[in-house]
């Protein structure tokens, strides 16, 4: 089967396409309003894009009523947000803080998610969380409806010493003892990167097992 697009509702493409481009990471994201009230949600419409500069990319949709959602509101005004990153003990609270809450209300308070604070912007980091990116927004693109696309110049990294080890500037990352989780299919399925398989990368020439045989 085949669907195009033009012919579709947003609705049902979003259907079609968050159930087959999985698995996707989840960044749990902190802002902060213009009178400085905190807010959480996760946002699985996200990923890093490059290095030089070290960028990040949010989707952010609407509210059910058509206003945009609070992360996007404060990531526009303030410009500051931190993207963290979800292990599997914390996928009930991550789950929770996805909650449509009055835009007066913290999800960090309600649902008692320490933090820490950050180096270089005036948003706190997830306590919790083994990974955690600082970021500044590079650009916004309003595509319609108020959907935005943030890209985010990432300023500064945190990762938890326990899964580092080796020499501080070429750690190892112990990746696996991260167990982050990804999204999955369906609205409530979610994923650890516990299954894993090796396929080693190749240089050219190709090795002789990868040609085609007449
Ligand atoms: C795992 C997960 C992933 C989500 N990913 C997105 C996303 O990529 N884009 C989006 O607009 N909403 C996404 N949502 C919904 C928002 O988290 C939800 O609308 C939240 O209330 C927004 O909060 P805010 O208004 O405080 O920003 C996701 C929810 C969950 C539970």
């Amino acid at each position: 089967m085949k669907y195009e697009f033009s012919n579709m509702a947003p609705a049902e493409r979003y259907r079609l396409l968050v159930n087959t481009v999985t698995p996707r990471p989840i960044a749990w994201v902190v802002s902060r309003n213009e009178d400085g009230l905190l807010n959480c949600a996760p946002y699985s419409f996200f990923n890093v894009l490059g290095s030089d500069p070290p960028l990040c990319v949010l989707g952010i949709g609407q509210r059910a009523e058509g206003d945009p959602k609070d992360t996007a509101r404060n990531i526009l005004a303030t410009g500051e947000y931190t993207i963290n990153l979800v292990k599997s003990a914390d996928a009930r609270a991550m789950v929770d803080s996805g909650v449509d809450a009055p835009r007066d209300v913290s999800e960090l308070d309600v649902l008692g998610i320490e933090t820490k604070p950050a180096d270089h912007v005036s948003v706190p980091l997830i306590a919790s969380a083994p990974v955690s990116l600082e970021c500044r927004l590079w650009k916004a693109i309003d595509t319609g409806g108020n959907f935005h696309i943030m890209l985010g110049e990432i300023v500064a990294i945190h990762i938890d010493d326990e899964f580092l080890s080796g020499p501080p500037e070429r750690p190892r990352i112990d990746g696996a003892a991260l167990d982050l989780i990804g999204r999955s299919h369906g609205s409530a399925n979610f994923l650890r990167g516990t299954d894993l398989f090796e396929e080693p990368r190749v240089t050219w020439p190709l090795p002789d097992r990868t040609l085609k045989k007449d």
